[in-house]
């Protein structure tokens, strides 16, 4: 079926700047890490790609590992792009990186000029498209100067593969230096991308603060913590969740242990007195810090993607209602 995206896409999401760029980004971000790979419905992944452009979600999140197979997330949403949004291209941020093993031998991982640039073509050509929007160094390698890896993402911009540069899972030290290196080579570091929900609050630890002085704009990942910010996982392990479908999908140290669940059930009380759902409150909350620029979920049905745009209905959080959830994640 030919697609036409909703007249109304503009007319709800809530846009937020990036840093002290000049893009904006949805508050919410669609990420293509699980559920859009070649083991995986294309027709469910298209569904998904197309409701959440009806609702403003103009960014989608990838990686040159995303699938399973790696590489297969970004060969269907070049497929879905190729077929239903071609002529939307100018309306889409869409990003990808590289840093994780995907080719065998010493360039197939990593931070080496080598690996990150011949990665982006891979991806590139996968995609079908000429440029990323944003590339990523998805993890800061212990063994390759600093320089290097942000002299690729320098590269990679003035080449026009790419047209900003982005980090994920730098430390606040490592965002430092790599604001300043990249600052000197004349091409800003536009975002970083950590791992950021309430059972993961590592960024409140200095990052945040780096980002705010740096200008650099934030983007969470995993806001729902693999699902288990939801109500799905309070009275069992349902057989089409990640926890069940996908064996060692949890990473991070993510488990539905009985501890976490005991503080969701609390947090989902909370959750339904503000008018919201579990996964509502946790896209929320973590869009509380006015850094975040966006809260990137990941999804495995249409219905989902629409609960989380939804969560934009309700920001605002009361120091009563935060204090609650601290004591209840003190717990
Ligand atoms: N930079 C990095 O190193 C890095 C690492 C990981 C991820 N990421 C990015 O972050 C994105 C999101 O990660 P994530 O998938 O872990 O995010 P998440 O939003 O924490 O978890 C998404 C999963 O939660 C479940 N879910 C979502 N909405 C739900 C709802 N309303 N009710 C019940 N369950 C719900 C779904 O799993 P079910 O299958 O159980 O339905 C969905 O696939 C990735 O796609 C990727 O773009 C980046």
């Amino acid at each position: 079926m030919h697609y036409l995206p909703a007249n109304t896409r503009y007319d709800n999401m809530t846009y937020r700047r990036c840093g002290r760029s000049g893009l904006q980004l949805p508050a919410v971000t669609l990420g293509l890490w699980y559920n859009f790979g070649g083991v995986d419905s294309l027709e469910n992944g298209r569904s998904m790609i197309h409701r959440a452009f009806d609702l403003g979600i103009t960014h989608f999140d990838l990686a040159n590992n995303y699938g399973p197979p790696p590489g297969s997330a970004e060969e269907n949403f070049g497929r879905i792009l190729a077929k239903d949004l071609k002529r939307y291209r100018d309306e889409l941020i869409i990003s990808s990186k590289a840093g994780y093993r995907m080719w065998p031998g010493p360039y197939g991982e990593w931070g080496s000029r080598k690996y990150l640039v011949a990665s982006l073509d891979q991806s590139l050509k996968r995609m079908g498209l000429e440029y990323v929007d944003i590339f990523y160094s998805h993890r800061p390698d212990p063994n390759t100067p600093l320089e290097e890896t942000l002299g690729a993402l320098d590269f990679i911009v003035r080449s026009g593969r790419a047209l900003y540069a982005g980090i994920s899972t730098y430390s606040p030290e490592q965002t430092r230096q790599a604001a300043a290196i990249l600052r000197d080579l004349g091409t800003p570091c536009l975002i970083h991308q950590p791992r950021y929900n309430m059972f993961d609050r590592w960024i409140e630890d200095g990052l945040l603060d780096v980002l705010d002085e740096e200008g650099i704009g934030c983007i969470g990942f995993s806001p729902l913590c693999q699902g288990i910010l939801t109500d799905k996982y309070l009275n069992a392990v349902p057989e089409d969740s990640r926890a069940a479908k996908i064996d060692g999908a949890f990473h991070w140290g993510d488990s539905v242990s009985a501890d976490r669940i005991a503080k969701v059930r609390q947090l989902n009380q909370l959750a339904q007195a503000r008018g919201q759902t579990m996964a509502q409150m946790a896209i929320a909350w973590v869009l509380r810090h006015d850094t975040m620029t966006s809260a990137l979920i990941g999804a495995s049905k249409v219905s989902q993607v629409e609960e989380a745009v939804a969560a934009l209905d309700n920001l605002a959080f009361s120091d009563e209602e935060l204090a609650t959830i601290e004591a209840i994640l003190a717990e």
